[in-house]
């Protein structure tokens, strides 16, 4: 007989604004005082569970025992998601819409996106070098990568468009937890989104726009969903924007590589050394170490017992992402940045979560893991291998409270040149 145990109540009114003062580390704190892999509090006016850990997330990645309707606030979707797409979907419905983004990503595609943005970023560095401008890193990659998407994507992008719809993709991620006017401006960037990218959908439908067939925009455009029927355009902007938002989202991961050589210049050498597996190895630390996803929520499907703690239909439950990164049950000395951990090639379905875990062909995994790997490595080898520059100082301050966290200079650089190999 399994011992019935009482969930640690963490008792507040609603720790909700807590959360957002504490940022990525409000679960690990609490877990701290508890001496618990779990505890109970309210979010958002509801009854919630915290959970954290790799036992914690097979739980909340079980299907069966927990679904995703009603888990996603709907300011989150105003400006980060768009509305009832595909985070909010369960059972045959959402596996039937995720094929449709397993399909957009494969392994060709993801080739093709990477050589486009390879160019893109050649073309960044002749601009750099020939101007001698001093860049913000963040900002630039993140034209480079609106651009690479667009094109990539089958969505027509003039020169004119390429700051204000790059800006407003950072915007939808970069206001995830604001309040007031910045909240706003996330709004804002989401309708105005949302505007132009129905266009593109009318137009492909309309055969005004010729988009190939592989294309994502082509094939969001002519998506069956699983009642037989096209998408409505608004549906099919929401999950277009889905695929292109996250691609543009990847400056983040770039900036954070470039701030980890910046601080652990020891590994340029063996990068440079044209050593393939580190560069790997690398990207995945980044991914680990550096705060981006902070949390995930789920609803319970049914009343059931966890490891002799009661949980009640109906219940929120919160993976603590960030914390799942940085269990010292799974990483030894998880706040050290130590590439080499990942030499050992595991499998890591539920203990490394910064995309979400599980299988992501059958459940909400992100579908976009692969690609964000590959565009990091291709960003790290331009980093260390094709240019020079100068870091001068600045503000290169993390917050582990702001979520959505950044350095807070986003990596300005200077004296750009193309490096000539010794
Ligand atoms: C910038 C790096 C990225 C991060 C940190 C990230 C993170 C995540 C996380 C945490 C989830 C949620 C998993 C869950 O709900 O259980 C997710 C889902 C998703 N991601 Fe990503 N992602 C990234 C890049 C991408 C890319 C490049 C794409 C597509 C091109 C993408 C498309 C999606 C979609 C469509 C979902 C929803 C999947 C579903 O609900 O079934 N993401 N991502």
């Amino acid at each position: 007989m399994i011992e019935r145990k009482q969930i640690p109540r963490d008792k507040c009114i609603d720790n909700t604004l807590t959360l957002l003062k504490e940022g990525y580390l409000f679960i690990q704190n609490r877990l701290e005082r508890y001496s618990a892999d779990l505890f109970e509090t309210r979010l958002l006016g509801k009854r919630a569970i915290c959970i954290s850990g790799k036992e914690a997330s097979k739980l909340f990645y079980n299907s069966y025992l927990m679904k995703r309707k009603g888990a996603l606030p709907k300011r989150v979707q105003k400006t980060l998601f768009g509305e009832n797409a595909i985070q909010t979907m369960d059972g045959r419905k959402h596996l039937h819409r995720k094929e449709l983004f397993m399909s957009i990503l494969n392994q060709e595609q993801q080739d093709r996106l990477t050589k486009i943005t390879t160019k893109k970023w050649q073309e960044a560095i002749e601009r750099w070098e020939r101007v001698g401008k001093v860049i913000v890193l963040y900002d630039e990659v993140n034209r480079i990568l609106c651009q690479s998407v667009c094109e990539w994507a089958g969505v027509p992008l003039s020169n004119s468009e390429i700051n204000y719809r790059s800006k407003d993709f950072s915007t939808m991620v970069n206001t995830l937890s604001a309040v007031g006017p910045e909240y706003w401006r996330g709004k804002k960037a989401r309708r105005r989104t949302e505007k132009w990218i129905r266009g593109m959908i009318e137009g492909t439908r309309s055969g005004k726009l010729k988009a190939g067939r592989n294309s994502a925009l082509h094939q969001v455009a002519y998506y069956k969903d699983f009642d037989g029927k096209l998408l409505n355009t608004q549906m099919a902007a929401v999950e277009l924007i889905n695929v292109l938002r996250p691609i543009v989202a990847i400056s983040t991961f770039i900036t954070f590589t470039a701030f980890a050589l910046y601080e652990h210049k020891e590994y340029v050498k063996i990068l440079r050394s044209g050593n393939e597996s580190m560069r790997e190895m690398f990207v995945q630390e980044v991914r680990r170490y550096y705060p981006f996803t902070p949390f995930l929520g789920a609803i319970t499907r049914k009343n059931f017992m966890w490891n002799g703690y009661s949980f009640k239909k109906g219940t929120l439950v919160i993976l603590d992402v960030y914390g799942t990164n940085h269990d010292s049950r799974i990483w030894k000395d998880p706040y050290k940045f130590r590439p080499e951990r990942f030499s050992d090639k595991k499998e890591h379905i539920f203990d490394f979560v910064p995309q979400g875990g599980g299988d992501p062909s059958k459940g909400h995994r992100c579908p976009g893991e692969g690609v964000t790997i590959e565009l990091m490595k291709v960003s790290l080898n331009f980093l260390v291998n094709k240019i020079e520059f100068k870091i001068p100082n600045q503000d290169l301050y993390y917050s582990l409270v702001k979520i959505p966290s950044l350095p807070e200079s986003g990596f300005i650089m200077r004296h750009i040149k193309t490096r000539t190999p010794k």
